[in-house]
């Protein structure tokens, strides 16, 4: 059976930019079975973005993309279900919005590489350090064997 997990969603600047298109990104996960355990709207400070992109800190496009990601809000959201984090990838499509197929989030809501609608944690490692840089535990459904009987 498939695993269970938790990831990181970033509906980006271009897509909150665009009326409905937030709930149209938030049913796609729902529809997937993904649930949302976590969300809510933020405009990023440019440290905040800065932090969380800092792994590409020396790329060339990480001034653009810093300037990108704070062009306006944000919904960030943490999803749970089977396989969540590869579920959550393959919803989105790959980064190049231009090569991202028709019904994939990319290819249907993004405009090119930068510019691609949403963020997905790309392993169990890195979805545990970016749930916790923006949700802490009251901020957020706990995980079922957690909830006292
Ligand atoms: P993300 O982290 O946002 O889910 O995207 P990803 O894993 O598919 O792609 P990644 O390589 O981690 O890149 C992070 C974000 O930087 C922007 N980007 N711009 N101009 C460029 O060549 C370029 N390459 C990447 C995109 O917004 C990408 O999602
Ligand atoms: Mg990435």
């Amino acid at each position: 059976m498939a695993d269970v997990q938790r990831t990181l969603s970033i509906i980006k600047p271009d897509a909150t930019g665009r009326p409905g298109v937030v709930g149209q990104i938030l049913a796609r996960f729902e529809e997937a079975g993904l649930q949302i355990v976590a969300l809510k709207k933020v405009q990023l400070s440019e440290e905040l973005a800065k932090g969380f992109y800092a792994v590409h800190k020396e790329r060339p496009f990480y001034g653009d993309l810093i300037k990108f990601m704070t062009s306006g809000p944000v919904v960030v959201s943490v999803l749970e279900g089977p396989d969540a984090i590869a579920k959550n990838r393959e919803l989105m499509g790959p980064t190049n919005s231009e090569e991202a197929p028709a019904g994939t989030i990319r290819g249907d809501f993004g405009t090119d590489i930068e510019r691609n609608a949403a963020h997905g944690s790309d392993a169990p490692e890195t979805a545990r350090v970016e749930i916790a840089y923006f949700f802490n535990a009251s901020e957020m459904l706990a995980p079922v064997e957690a909830v006292p009987a």
